[in-house]
C-alpha cells in the first residue's frame, strides 16, 4: 500500500500527533497536513437533494429480448440481445438523507442507460401517476410533504390541505394509502417513467409511449405497522436489502415494457374517455393500450463508493437519445428544466464530467472552464464553427416530427372541467376487500389529526370516487373517535 501522503501527495511522517510549540502547544500555523485536514472534513457535505434525498443505488445492465426497431431507432433497442449498462438509483421523496426508508412515501425508481448515443435516463417513481399535473404546483406540494416551518415536525394537515384543495391528487394519494405505499424494500415492486414520452422511427414517425418495469421479484408490501416498526428497528432497510441482495449473487430483475399509441389511438381514447392523454394525474389502462415487453434490467453490482455514485449521480428526464422524444404533457415539461439546473447547484457546474454520470460514449461540445473541470477539451477550438458544424442527420431532434400545438397563450384551470375522481375510483374498485380495509386505515390514521373542514374536504373526494371510499374511511375515522 502506498505510504501515507497528503492529498497532494507529499509523505507524512506522522499522523496522529499535531505540530505545536512544546508538547503542551499551541499548535503552529504552519502544521499544514492539520489544517488541511480539518478543512477538508469541513466541506465534505454536498447539499441533499431537495426532493428523494434517501436512496441506494447499483450498477446493471439492460438487455434487450423483444425487437421495438418498428417505432424506434434508439441505437440500444438495435437487436435482440443487445445489452447497454446502466445505473439505477432507488429513493423514498420526502424524508432527509438520513430518514427511515420505509416511510410510506412513493419511491423514486431512476435509471440511466449508458448508452452509444449518450445517457438516456428514466426517473421515474414505483407509480404510473402523480399527484399534480402541472409543475407550478411543485414547490408548493413537496412543501407540505416536508417540515412545518415553524415545529419542525412533519404535518398531517400540511399534506391534507394541499391534496384535499387538488382533487386531481386523489388518483395517487389512494396509491399511496394503499399496501403498495410501504413497499417491501426496493426489490420487490414495479418502476414506471409514468409520463408520456415518444419513440421515433428511422422515417422520422412518431408514436406515443408509457414505460412501465414489472419486477420478477414479485409484489411484496409491509404491512402498516411492519413499516413503523422498521422505522425504528432497521431504518436502512431497502439499503441493507438491495446491498445484500446483490452482494450474494441475487440479482434483481425486472421486464422492461412499454405501452403505444399512436396520434389517432390517442385522440380516440379521449374522445371516448374524456381525459386528457398527457396528463400525469391519469393512467392509460393496460386494457386500452396493452404493453409490449421490450428487454430485463438487471442490476448485479454494488457500487464501489457511495458519495462518488449514489450521492453525485445527477439523473435528467431531459436526457433522452436520437430515437425518442417528449410530449406535451406540462410536468415533463417542467421537469426537462428542474434536473440539471438542480443539479448545478448540488453538484456543481461541471457534475457531467464525474465518472457516474460522463457518457460512456465518445463526446464534443464547447463548454469549457467553470468550478472544477477535469475535461477542459485541451487545446481544441472552443466555439463550434457555424459553416462547418451544421446540423447532423443522426442527432437528437434530428427527424423528429414535431407535434401540433394551438391556442392562445394564457393560464389554463383545469379544476372542475376535467375528471379528478373515475380513475381514482377505478383504483379502489381493484382492490381486494382487505386492502380495501387497509386503505381505509391508513387515510383514518393522519386525517384524524386533520382539523375538521380539511376532513370534510377530503371525505367529499373520496365520495365521489366510489361512495363505498367515503363510507370506508368514515367508519375508520370513527373507530379512532373522529365522526365525520
Ligand atoms: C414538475 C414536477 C417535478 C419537479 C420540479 C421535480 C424536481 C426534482 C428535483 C429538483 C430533483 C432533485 C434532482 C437532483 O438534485 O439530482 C428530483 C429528483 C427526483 N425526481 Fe423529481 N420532480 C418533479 C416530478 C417528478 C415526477 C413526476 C417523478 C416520477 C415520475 C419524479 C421522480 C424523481 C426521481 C426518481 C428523483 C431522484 C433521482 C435520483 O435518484 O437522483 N419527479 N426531482
Amino acid at each position: 500500500m502506498t505510504a501515507l501522503t497528503t492529498a497532494s501527495g507529499i509523505p507524512v511522517a506522522d499522523h496522529q500527533n499535531s505540530l505545536s510549540a512544546g508538547p503542551r502547544g499551541p499548535l503552529l500555523l504552519q502544521g499544514f497536513h492539520l489544517i488541511e485536514k480539518l478543512q477538508h472534513f469541513n466541506r465534505e457535505r454536498i447539499p441533499e437533494r431537495v426532493v428523494h434525498a434517501k436512496g441506494s443505488g447499483a450498477h446493471g445492465t439492460f438487455t434487450v429480448t423483444h425487437d421495438i426497431t418498428r417505432w424506434t431507432r434508439a441505437k440500444l433497442f438495435a437487436a435482440v440481445g443487445k445489452v447497454t449498462p446502466t445505473f439505477v438509483r432507488f429513493s423514498t421523496v420526502g424524508g432527509e438523507r438520513g430518514s427511515a426508508d420505509t416511510e410510506r412515501d412513493p419511491r423514486g425508481f431512476a435509471i440511466r442507460f449508458y448508452t452509444e448515443d449518450g445517457n438516456w435516463d428514466l426517473a421515474g417513481n414505483n407509480t404510473p401517476m402523480f399527484f399534480i399535473k402541472d409543475p407550478i404546483k411543485f414547490p408548493d406540494f413537496v412543501h407540505t410533504q416536508k417540515r412545518d416551518p415553524h415545529t419542525h415536525l412533519k404535518s398531517p394537515t400540511m399534506m391534507f390541505d394541499f391534496w384535499s384543495r387538488a382533487p386531481e391528487s386523489l388518483h395517487q394519494v389512494t396509491m399511496l394509502f394503499s399496501d403498495r405505499g410501504t413497499p417491501d424494500g426496493y426489490r420487490h415492486m414495479d418502476g414506471f417513467g409514468s409520463h408520456t414520452f415518444s419513440l421515433i422511427d428511422a422515417a422520422g414517425g412518431r408514436v406515443w409511449v408509457k414505460w412501465h418495469l414489472k419486477t420478477q421479484q414479485g409484489i411484496r408490501n409491509l404491512p402498516a405497522a411492519d413499516a413503523v416498526r422498521l422505522a425504528g428497528e432497521d431504518p436502512d432497510y431497502a439499503q441493507r436489502d438491495l446491498f445484500e441482495a446483490i452482494a450474494r449473487g441475487d440479482f434483481p430483475r425486472w421486464t422492461v415494457m412499454v405501452q403505444i399509441a399512436t396520434d389517432a389511438e390517442l385522440a380516440a381514447w379521449e374522445r371516448r374517455t374524456g381525459w386528457n392523454p398527457f396528463d400525469l394525474t391519469k393512467v392509460w389502462p393496460h386494457s386500452d393500450f396493452p404493453r409490449h415487453p421490450v428487454g430485463v434490467l438487471e442490476l448485479n453490482r454494488n457500487p464501489d463508493n457511495y458519495h462518488a455514485e449514489v450521492e453525485q449521480v445527477a439523473f435528467s428526464p431531459a436526457n433522452v437519445v436520437p430515437g425518442m422524444g417528449f410530449s406535451p404533457d406540462k410536468m415533463l415539461q417542467g421537469r426537462l428544466f428542474a434536473y440539471h439546473d438542480a443539479q448545478l447547484y448540488r453538484v456543481g457546474t461541471n457534475h457531467q464530467q464525474l465518472p457516474i454520470n460522463a457518457p460512456k460514449c465518445p463526446f464534443h461540445h464547447h463548454q469549457r472552464d467553470g468550478s472544477m473541470t477535469l475535461h477542459n477539451g485541451g487545446g481544441a477550438l472552443n466555439y463550434a464553427n457555424v459553416e462547418a458544424s451544421g446540423t447532423s442527420p443522426h442527432g437528437f431532434g434530428h427527424g423528429d416530427p414535431g407535434w401540433g400545438s394551438s391556442g392562445d397563450a394564457g393560464r389554463f384551470d383545469a379544476r372542475g372541467i376535467e375528471d379528478d375522481f373515475t380513475q381514482a375510483g377505478n383504483l379502489f374498485r381493484l382492490l381486494p376487500p382487505a386492502e380495501k380495509q387497509n386503505l381505509f386505515d391508513n387515510l383514518a390514521g393522519p386525517l384524524s389529526k386533520c382539523p375538521r373542514d380539511i376532513v370534510e374536504r377530503q371525505l367529499g373526494h373520496f365520495d365521489r370516487a366510489d361512495p363505498a371510499y367515503g363510507a370506508g374511511v368514515r367508519a375508520a375515522l370513527a373507530k379512532r373517535g373522529v365522526a365525520a
